[in-house]
């Protein structure tokens, strides 16, 4: 295993992610406590340190179960993220959101289930398009302050929010988000418009969740076998299949598992990137842990790129017309140098 250094910060992170969403067995499907602790006990044994979770996972069995784990283990091995803004209740009206009263409310209770005194990544789940962004980063910035978290991020926003509050935040001298968490995979492909360059503009790490397709990608839906995505999911739809298709080929190629190739591809896109992989079972993370030793080289990538082709529309699009670089660049567009 490798480590990452997550965005700007000096915090030393696996370059995969064990996503615990799966830990618990509410809604029909998930790992049983006993399961859940064998694979954090493989994913640490592994060198994995990086472990995501929520208040909302079943209901709050997950934090529950890891609470469990690490307070029986080496809780500072661990780098430990979880997240605030879904409800935990529905007859009180600031029990969700990304106000600040429900992030103080939630960050206790969540330190509660972990059977800690700090989380070290806490992230806003997902946007609520009412609370302004200041009072986001201030609050995040008050927990930091008071060492009951470590670094703040993001997750589910859209790029413009995030890039006001991280101006805001470098301005006021509060602790700015350092990590981007979003649906990314070779089936969702659109953070590429405008959320990943925001990204990279702030040097923020992106952490795909769903890297598999909530398990597509993995090829065991074309073999006739099953899992938690439902018949009728755009996971498993015509355009997936084809894309789950050259995964499969190029695994084949390579003498190894699909999971390997889309969590890869992920990973070799040029930007600080690391992937929230979930499994319920203990043979799901072995297969996914392989994942760091293989290397997918120009050529596939291109193939898998085109597979997964998506229109960036305007302005991502326009800014690639010839006539706009020739405009733009002077005739002088393949001559300068570029930003990654
Ligand atoms: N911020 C957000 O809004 C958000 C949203 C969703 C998830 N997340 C985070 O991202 C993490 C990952 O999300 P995810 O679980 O949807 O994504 P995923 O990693 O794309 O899919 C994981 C699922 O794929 C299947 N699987 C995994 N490895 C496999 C293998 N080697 N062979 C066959 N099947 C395999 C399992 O499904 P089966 O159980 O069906 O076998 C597993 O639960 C979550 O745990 C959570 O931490 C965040």
């Amino acid at each position: 295993m490798n480590y990452k250094l997550l965005g700007r910060s000096g915090l030393k992170v696996s370059e995969l992610c064990l996503g615990t969403m799966g830990f618990g067995t509410e809604s029909g499907w998930g790992a049983d406590r006993e399961t859940s602790f064998t694979i954090m006990d493989t994913f640490a044994n592994a060198g994995g340190n990086f472990l995501d979770t929520a208040n909302i996972y079943k209901l709050g069995t997950s934090e529950k179960i890891i609470g469990e784990y690490i307070s029986n283990h080496d809780r500072d091995y661990f780098v430990l993220a979880t997240k605030y803004t879904l409800k935990d209740s529905l007859t009180n009206p600031n029990a969700s959101g990304n106000n600040r009263k429900n992030m103080m409310r939630s960050v206790e209770d969540s330190l509660k289930r972990l059977k800690t005194d700090f989380i070290d990544l806490l992230y806003l789940h997902i946007w609520d398009d009412i609370t302004p962004i200041d009072e986001v980063l201030r609050g995040m910035d008050d927990l930091i302050r008071q060492g009951k978290v470590n670094y703040a991020a993001i997750s589910d926003t859209p790029a413009w929010v995030v890039a006001k509050g991280n101006t805001l935040a470098e301005l006021m001298g509060w602790s700015q988000f350092v990590a981007l968490q979003v649906e990314y995979s070779l089936l969702a492909r659109t953070p590429e418009r405008e959320l990943i360059p925001m990204a990279k503009h702030f040097g923020m790490t992106v952490t795909p969740w769903a890297p598999l397709g909530g398990g597509a990608l993995t090829g065991k839906y074309l073999r006739g076998e099953h899992g938690r995505i439902k018949p009728e999911s755009n996971r498993l739809n015509d355009r997936s299949t084809n894309i789950t298709k050259a995964v499969v080929s190029i695994a084949d190629e390579l003498g190894v598992s699909a999971s390997h190739v889309a969590l890869k591809w992920t990973m070799q896109q040029g930007f600080s990137c690391i992937p929230i992989v979930g499994a319920t079972k203990v043979s799901q993370l072995e297969d996914n842990l392989k994942t760091i030793d293989v290397t997918l080289n120009d050529e596939q990538l291109q193939k898998l790129n085109k597979a997964s082709a998506i229109e960036l529309g305007f302005p991502g699009d326009f800014f690639k017309e010839e006539a706009v670089k020739t405009n733009t660049f002077g005739g002088f567009y393949d001559k300068v140098e570029k930003r990654i």
